[in-house]
């Protein structure tokens, strides 16, 4: 499916500040409409910057108005099967880049329990714990924003090329042990991200120029490409190319 939006700039820095500026408006019409903005974080190295310039967006300097962060529920897209703490955990990476930088968080962030020792189990208790947001009965979590990165194998979040594409049980979390991941991995699924209202697709450096635009074209192999919201908005931030 083609992207609503492809967003090109020259370099990483101001790829981060217009991303960061879209998901506050993003996040600001979601409370507005809703009382609660529902957002799914991407993890890996890209967003980094996106988060910290997104943290920042706590007090009113540009005059423009901010996030009310209370009324934020934070979820990971995906963790690596790690222990609490590890650098390679996306959650030690959201709460470095993004967490620390807003003062007195009292939104949510939810996460896998990587004290769990079944993947299995933690992923399906990942799943309830999401389920808890929506209303029960709920087909597919109605995220207003999902942020994803993008490997320069075609996966995203840890969506591999080497995972299933079936889904028979409508899950919106699975578990996934890739030849392509060095850890096993927790995953939102292909559904549950499609179900969003906008979906955010951050893409930096040269090493990723080919892979992003046959994901663009929609080669079927990718797993990216599969990346089509039903109903909600896909926009690509992409430099450095
Ligand atoms: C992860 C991410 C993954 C990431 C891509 C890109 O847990 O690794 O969710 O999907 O977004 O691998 O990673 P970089 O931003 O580090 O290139």
């Amino acid at each position: 499916m083609p992207a609503d939006r492809i967003y090109y700039f020259e370099n990483h820095n101001r790829m981060s500040r217009e991303a960061a500026d879209i998901i506050s408006d993003l996040m600001i019409r979601a409370i507005g409409s809703k009382a609660v903005c529902n957002m799914v974080l991407a993890g890996g190295t890209t967003p980094v910057n996106v988060y910290k310039l997104l943290g920042q967006k706590t007090t009113r300097r540009d005059d423009k108005p901010t996030p009310d962060w209370s009324a934020v529920n934070l979820f990971l897209g995906d963790e690596r099967i790690v222990p609490r703490g590890d650098l390679d955990s996306n959650l030690t990476m959201v709460q470095s880049s993004l967490l620390q930088h807003i003062p007195q968080f009292s939104g949510t962030i939810n996460f896998p329990d990587l004290s769990v020792n079944d993947p299995m189990k933690m992923a399906a208790q990942y799943e309830e714990l999401i389920r808890s947001y929506f209303p029960k009965n709920t087909r597919w979590p109605l995220f207003d924003i999902v942020i994803l990165g993008l490997g320069t194998d075609g996966h995203t979040a840890s969506l591999f090329p080497d995972v299933s594409l079936s889904n028979p049980g409508e899950r919106w979390v699975t578990k996934v042990t890739s030849k392509f991941a060095e850890h096993e991995r927790i995953s939102l699924t292909f559904e549950a991200i499609n179900a969003a209202g906008t979906i955010l697709v951050l893409v930096s450096g040269k090493a990723k120029r080919n892979i992003v635009r046959r994901v663009i074209d929609g080669d079927p192999s990718l797993p990216a490409s599969r990346i089509r919201p039903s109903e909600g908005k896909l926009f690509y931030f992409i430099s450095d190319l």
